[in-house]
């Protein structure tokens, strides 16, 4: 075998060229993945007891307002509006879309003709209505101990400062801004930082690698990067100012250059333990502290961008997800409303990362737009010990938690005293969102967290939608475990077959959108013609999800896992195409063929096939060695579970690799593997089969 040394990625990410071609589609696939975790476990509808304060109590009080919001869309949507300040009103004629290529260039526009500000609403707005003292981050750090709480006023009065701050380093309407950062207040203050003036956040979760984030900055043309010093996991510590350093200089080797690094130091990783570059750094504790506390808001159109987004889809670099302003924030705010039932004050936790979608929606816009007191986490739940979730929702009393399916199990394999020597008394309701859960994790959750009293509110959604689609309200019908149940106002699910018909009834197929709704993706970052061929023409005229779907009789949706090549590890959505580029690069490495399996905790985990140059033996140093270049090209979440040696990987003679087969061999069910007979090389499946757990 080759030295170690030898092995080096051939060229960073950044640099390599990705074909990107339409997403593939196994419809034969659907419903043959990601329900086998629920699969086999009978679900029965569970009634809870729960009047919500927003009116919506039964299932003909939903079926009022959800007609509405289907056959007048538009005035649906401009009265929940009412509530927020415009500085300048919509046309009537306000909503228009088009899902069809065939009919000319897709698009949607909500509140068009209108000007706004989600700062302004989220923040100033509570505060001209008096609630300018009333706490709206609860803060808790890593370490038990360590807390801070700040009011409507003291946010707005930080978030001028870094708008200030932003300004004074020529920021201004429709430039992005990278925003790099551990879970602490200033993250969220960083996005409303730029909505206040008009810029585009792009935020990226404080996991993401280097080349990751360098890629990130190149493709949204941030020429300002807000980091930290570090961040505190649990007893690890993330240095992400070196980590943003080294993105800094991948981007500019690729050709752009990032202006100035915002720095706020963190507790985790001191001062002087940073590396600094004069002229291009500045510690936030220096300059913000500095800046004016007040601040203008920059009114802009409904459809101006807020914020861009980077998801991983089956094929090619991650694209940067568009949503539009006024849009996003009245589907944040309705969603948040009416699904957790949130009232100002309530005090409510969403354990998600501001790096993802479900953070921006629900830890930072929706909240606060609903004038709530929201729970900001810096930790991980088992540190110090599995109780911490518990224990501050006991501490903070919480009423609504919302977190993930994957959360869930890893608790639940716990001892049920870390739950119960909490009071857990205040909770109210419990959400759960980013892949399916399976119905004993659900009862689990129910019964030891929430004392069978709380409804729990299985959402599904995507980054591209900006806001929960399809959802239980509380109280308004049965909780139907492992079952989204219900689209939200404004949503028209459609289930689609192969051929793009739309299917009646009780049925499973593909899910689809036939309406848009207000936080509907607007474009992929410098490529409307990829988000084209991403969303609208695997079925003209419907938005397509990646999910498979199941209808019931009585109109409930259950999802049933994607049908694309996308993996759900944990919640996060990792791209095959990605981790297979990141494994390929590597020196001892030909090619790569990745594949999810069910896994008990993470829902999903990541299966690679990987065939080596000859020359190279198969062993465990390269093993680990691959999976450390993936690590370090997109983050350690995306680090493959099991890498399986193969001499080739089974490909038609067209050269598209079988996954089918794949994703059978990785689950030992070789007595499932199909047909093979279109195989170039049929030989090639038993060689595999041979070198399984070597
Ligand atoms: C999956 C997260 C089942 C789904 C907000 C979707 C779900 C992908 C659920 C989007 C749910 C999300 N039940 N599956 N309640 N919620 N998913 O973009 O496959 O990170 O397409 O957005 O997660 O993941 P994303």
């Amino acid at each position: 075998a080759k030295a170690l040394s030898q092995l080096r990625p051939r060229q960073p990410p950044i640099l390599r060229r990705h074909v990107v071609r339409a997403a593939p589609i196994h419809v034969s696939s659907v419903g043959a993945r990601a329900t086998s975790a629920v699969q086999g476990e009978v679900a029965r509808a569970v009634p809870v007891e729960y009047h919500a304060r927003t009116g919506i109590n039964s299932r003909a009080d939903y079926e009022t307002l959800y007609n509405r919001s289907i056959q007048d869309p538009a005035g649906f949507w401009a009265d929940l509006a009412r509530q927020f300040h415009w500085e300048k009103p919509w046309r009537k004629d306000h909503m228009s879309f088009n899902f069809d290529r065939r009919k000319g260039q897709v698009s949607t526009t909500f509140f068009d003709g209108a000007r706004t500000n989600i700062c302004y609403n989220a923040v100033d707005r509570h505060i001209e209505q008096g609630r300018g003292s009333q706490p709206c981050f609860l803060w808790e750090g890593n370490d038990i101990g360590e807390d801070r709480v700040m009011t409507f006023s003291d946010v707005r009065d930080e978030v001028s400062r870094v708008a200030n701050w932003l300004k004074s380093v020529g920021i201004g309407k429709g430039d992005s801004v990278a925003i790099y950062m551990p879970m602490v207040c200033e993250l969220p203050i960083a996005m409303l930082a730029c909505a206040r003036i008009g810029a585009v956040h792009s935020v990226v979760f404080g996991g993401f690698s280097a080349e990751s984030l360098s890629q990130r900055i190149a493709d949204a043309k941030s020429k300002v990067v807000i980091t930290a010093s570090g961040g505190a996991r649990a007893k690890k510590v993330v240095p992400l100012k070196q980590i943003a350093d080294k993105a800094v200089q991948l981007a500019a080797g690729s050709g752009f250059q990032v202006e100035n690094v915002l720095v706020y130091e963190h507790k985790s990783v001191p001062k002087g333990e940073c590396a600094w570059t004069e002229g291009r750094d500045t510690w936030y504790q220096d300059a913000i502290p500095q800046q004016d506390r007040h601040c203008p808001v920059e009114w802009v159109d409904s459809e101006h961008p807020l914020f861009l987004l980077y998801t991983s889809g089956s094929t090619g670099n991650p694209k940067g997800v568009v949503h539009s302003t006024g849009g996003y924030m009245v589907s944040a705010a309705t969603t948040t409303r009416y699904i957790f039932d949130l009232q100002p004050g309530d005090v409510y936790w969403c354990t998600a990362d501001c790096g993802w979608i479900t953070g921006h929606s629900y830890l930072a816009y929706g909240p606060l737009l609903c004038g709530a007191q929201s729970v900001i986490f810096e930790g991980v739940p088992n540190y110090p010990t599995p109780a911490r979730c518990w224990q501050v929702v006991e501490k903070y009393k919480v009423r609504q938690f919302y977190t993930a399916p994957t959360l869930v199990r890893s608790l639940e394999a716990q001892d049920n005293k870390f739950v119960t020597q909490h009071d857990r008394s205040s909770l109210r309701i419990l959400g759960t969102v980013g892949e399916p859960i399976n119905p004993r994790a659900w009862m689990w959750f129910f019964e030891t967290v929430g004392e069978g009293r709380c409804p729990i509110v299985d959402t599904w959604w995507q980054t591209e939608t900006g806001a929960a689609m399809i959802t239980p309200l509380p109280g308004a019908w049965p909780c139907l475990p492992g079952s989204a149940t219900l689209p939200f106002f404004g949503v028209l699910p459609v289930i689609l077959d192969d051929k793009g018909k739309e299917l009646d009834g009780e049925a499973e197929g593909i899910l689809g959108m036939k309406q848009a709704w207000p936080s509907t993706i607007r474009t992929v970052k410098g490529d409307h013609k990829r988000f084209e061929e991403t969303y609208f023409s695997a079925f003209p005229g419907y938005y397509f999800t990646g999910d498979g779907c199941k209808r019931s009789a009585d109109g409930q949706y259950t999802i049933t896992g994607r049908v694309d090549d996308v993996i759900n590890v944990s919640g996060h959505r990792v791209g095959t195409a990605e981790v297979e580029a990141a494994l390929a690069s590597h020196g001892a490495c030909i090619e790569a063929a990745v594949v999810g399996f069910d896994h008990d905790i993470k829902g999903q985990g990541i299966y690679a096939y990987v065939t080596l140059h000859d020359g190279n033996d198969f062993s465990e140093d390269i093993r680990k060695d691959l999976v450390k270049t993936v690590r370090e090209q997109i983050g350690a979440f995306a680090a493959p579970d099991v890498i399986h040696w193969a001499p080739g990987l089974p490909k038609t003679r067209s050269g598209k690799i079988m996954r089918r087969i794949l994703r059978k061999i990785a689950v030992k069910k070789d007595d499932e593997l199909g047909d093979t007979s279109t195989l170039a090389d049929p030989g090639i499946v038993q060689g595999i089969i041979e070198l399984r757990g070597k």
